[in-house]
C-alpha cells in the first residue's frame, strides 16, 4: 500500500464547494425551463462520487448517463488516441450536455470525448470537473465548471484512484506514489 501523505481537502470543504457548484449550474440552466432537461454525462470511473453529490445539489431536473473512455498511445496516461469503450445510452442530439469528470490534467481524454460528443450534435456542451490540475495541461481546454484547482501532486479519494485504490475516501488526499 502507498502511504497517504496528507489530507488536501476535507469532507466539509468538498461538500460546500459541490453545493455551490450545483447552485450555479441550476441557475445557469434554469432558463431552459420546459425544454428537455440537461443531461450529465459522467466519465467513468473517477466521476461517480462527484456525480452523485453534484446532481443532489441541483434544484433543476436532469438526466444522468455514463461513458468509459480509454486512451491508447505512447504512455498509459495521456498521449495517443482516445476511444469510447462503454458508450452512453442516450441520444444527445439537440440536448444540453454537461460532461462530468473527476480531474482535468492534460485534457487529452476530455478533449477527444468532447469532439466525439460534439459530432452527435448536442444543443450545447459544457465541461464540469471536480478538480483542475492546470500545470499538466497539454491541450488548451478550460473547464466551464470546477470545484477546486490543485497543484502537481498525485491526488486520490472522492472517486479518484491510484491503481484502483483509495476511491472510497470521503476526502481528497495527496499520495506518495514513489
Ligand atoms: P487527462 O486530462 O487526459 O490527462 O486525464 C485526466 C485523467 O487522468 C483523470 O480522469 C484521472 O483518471 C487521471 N488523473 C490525472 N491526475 C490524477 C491524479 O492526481 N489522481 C488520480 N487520477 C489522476
Ligand atoms: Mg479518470
Amino acid at each position: 500500500m502507498n502511504e497517504i501523505v496528507r489530507v488536501l481537502i476535507d469532507e466539509a470543504a468538498i461538500s460546500g464547494a459541490v453545493k455551490r457548484l450545483g447552485a450555479k449550474i441550476s441557475e445557469d440552466y434554469a432558463p431552459c425551463g420546459a425544454r428537455t432537461p440537461p443531461i450529465f454525462i459522467g466519465v467513468l470511473k473517477g466521476s461517480f462520487v462527484f456525480m452523485a453529490d453534484l446532481i443532489r445539489a441541483l434544484s433543476i431536473p436532469c438526466e444522468v448517463d455514463f461513458l468509459t473512455a480509454k486512451s491508447y498511445g505512447l504512455n498509459s496516461e495521456t498521449s495517443g488516441a482516445v476511444q469510447i469503450v462503454k458508450d452512453i445510452d442516450a441520444d444527445v442530439k439537440g440536448r444540453d450536455v454537461i460532461i462530468v469528470e473527476d480531474i482535468l490534467e492534460s485534457a487529452n481524454t476530455l478533449y477527444r470525448v468532447c469532439e466525439i460528443l460534439r459530432g452527435r450534435e448536442p444543443r450545447s456542451l459544457k465541461v464540469c470537473v471536480f478538480l483542475d490540475k492546470d500545470a499538466g495541461r497539454k491541450i488548451p481546454l478550460a473547464a466551464d465548471y470546477k470545484c477546486f484547482d490543485v497543484g502537481g501532486g498525485f491526488v486520490v479519494g472522492y472517486g479518484l484512484d491510484y491503481a484502483e485504490q483509495y476511491r472510497y475516501l470521503p476526502y481528497l488526499a495527496e499520495v506518495n506514489i514513489k
